[in-house]
């Protein structure tokens, strides 16, 4: 990857990155400048990592188009099972090969509608109409240009350039504290999918920290305690933490009742709180005791983003007779609306003239440490996040630090 650096006040950006207490959050522009915008989907989603939702959309021998910052590119699963992932681009004249934001489509290899230049699911051409006799012709030198594509936990993750370093070095050990909920094998019970008025990293803000949750979500403090955060300490390019349940709440839902059942690896510390992690640019991951919930992000301006909100559950309760999972849909559901409301104000709060970058409390260190990915990302740098120190976690641990 090569480290450029964003169009954006440097020193503001230095001040976002002051050590924790002292620092600053980002200066207007990082919500509205379209050059910032458009800078932050080619390094941010293009040239790293994005989840580009869960791999169960995509069947064996199907093609489907995504987004990945400024790229296109198309997803293919053979009829082994192997996905792989090329630049949605004929080596023709150029014809997109698949359009986006349709559904998965079965195909028995990927065909350009343009002249039908025709290619395997390994990205190799097979066919050439009327090439056949052309002198010097080599269809080797004209293969789809690959993508780098991973499958984790059953979510798909995708780098268009292809040269980020690997998806193990940008996840670390956050493998080990979602692998006891085994999300690969959870399936989708509900999903509402959300356009917000407000920037990408507002969302993401908000999601870590519950300083504003005794202030906008009542529902939610009546099955959480709003101070038990506890975060994690990450070592790639996540951030995340955890909170208690209330001793009478099952679940995260209106009542703390569960209408799904428990997931079957989890420890008795687990079973009794919530795992909140951000995977750097676009996904969050609820791990509820009996079901995942995700927010996958996609940002469509400076102050647009589409929100899809999955909930995945054990196929034990989408199976059963009756299963309803409004239990935990409706819960978030009223959730997300109070949180888009406090991102869309803040979305305008930041674009007027008395808007200045303020201080996080020591119940935002979550913030913070999304924040250091975003300001070292926007110098050229590394993006990891900063091991916290003691000063930054907040107080009343539900349980051990783990792992
Ligand atoms: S552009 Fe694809 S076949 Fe011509
Ligand atoms: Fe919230």
């Amino acid at each position: 990857v090569t480290p450029s650096a964003a169009p954006i006040d440097r020193a503001a950006v230095e001040r976002t990155l002051a050590p924790f207490g002292r620092s600053r959050t980002l200066p207007a522009e990082a919500f509205h400048s379209d050059e910032l915008f458009a800078w932050e989907l080619d390094r941010f989603f293009g040239a790293s990592w994005a989840c580009m939702g869960r791999a169960a959309e995509i069947g064996v021998e199907e093609l489907k188009a995504v987004r990945a910052g400024t790229e296109s590119v198309l997803l293919a699963r053979d009829g082994q099972g192997r996905l792989r992932a090329f630049s949605n681009v004929c080596r023709h004249r150029g014809h997109e090969l698949v359009e986006e934001a349709q559904p998965a489509t079965p195909a028995l290899g990927i065909q350009c509608p343009y002249h039908g230049w025709s290619y395997g699911f390994d990205g190799g051409l097979r066919g050439a109409p009327s090439f056949g006799g052309t002198p010097g012709f080599d269809r080797d030198e004209f293969g789809l240009v690959r993508s780098a594509v991973v499958e984790w936990h059953g979510w798909i993750f995708a780098n268009a350039t292809g040269d980020a370093p690997s998806l193990d070095e940008h996840v670390g050990q956050l493998d080990r504290i979602l692998e006891p909920y085994r999300p690969e094998r959870l399936v989708r019970g509900g999903e509402t999918v959300y356009e917000v008025a407000a920037n990408w990293k507002l969302i993401v803000e908000n999601y870590h920290e519950c300083y504003h949750c005794t202030t906008i979500h009542p529902e939610l403090c009546q099955v959480t305690p709003h101070d038990s955060g506890m975060n994690f300490e990450p070592d790639g390019a996540w951030v995340g933490g955890r909170m208690a349940l209330m001793d009478h709440a099952h679940t995260m839902s209106l009542t703390g009742e569960s209408g799904g059942v428990m997931l079957p690896d989890l420890t008795a510390d687990q079973r009794r709180e919530v795992v909140y992690v951000g995977v750097f640019p676009n996904l969050l991951v609820s791990a509820h005791p009996d079901y995942v919930l995700t927010h996958r992000l996609e940002p469509l301006a400076p102050g647009r983003t589409r929100v899809t909100c999955e909930w995945l559950f054990d196929p034990r309760a989408v199976e059963a007779d009756g299963f309803d999972p409004a239990y935990a849909v409706d819960f978030w559901d009223l959730t997300n609306r109070q949180d888009w409301r406090a991102c869309e104000a803040v979305q305008r709060g930041t674009g007027h003239r008395g808007y200045r970058p303020g201080p996080l409390s020591p119940r935002e260190s979550a913030v913070y440490q999304f924040l250091s990915i975003v300001g070292k990302g926007y110098l050229g740098e590394a993006m990891v996040s900063p091991a916290p120190g003691r000063s930054i976690v907040s107080t009343r641990s539900p349980s051990p630090a783990r792992p």
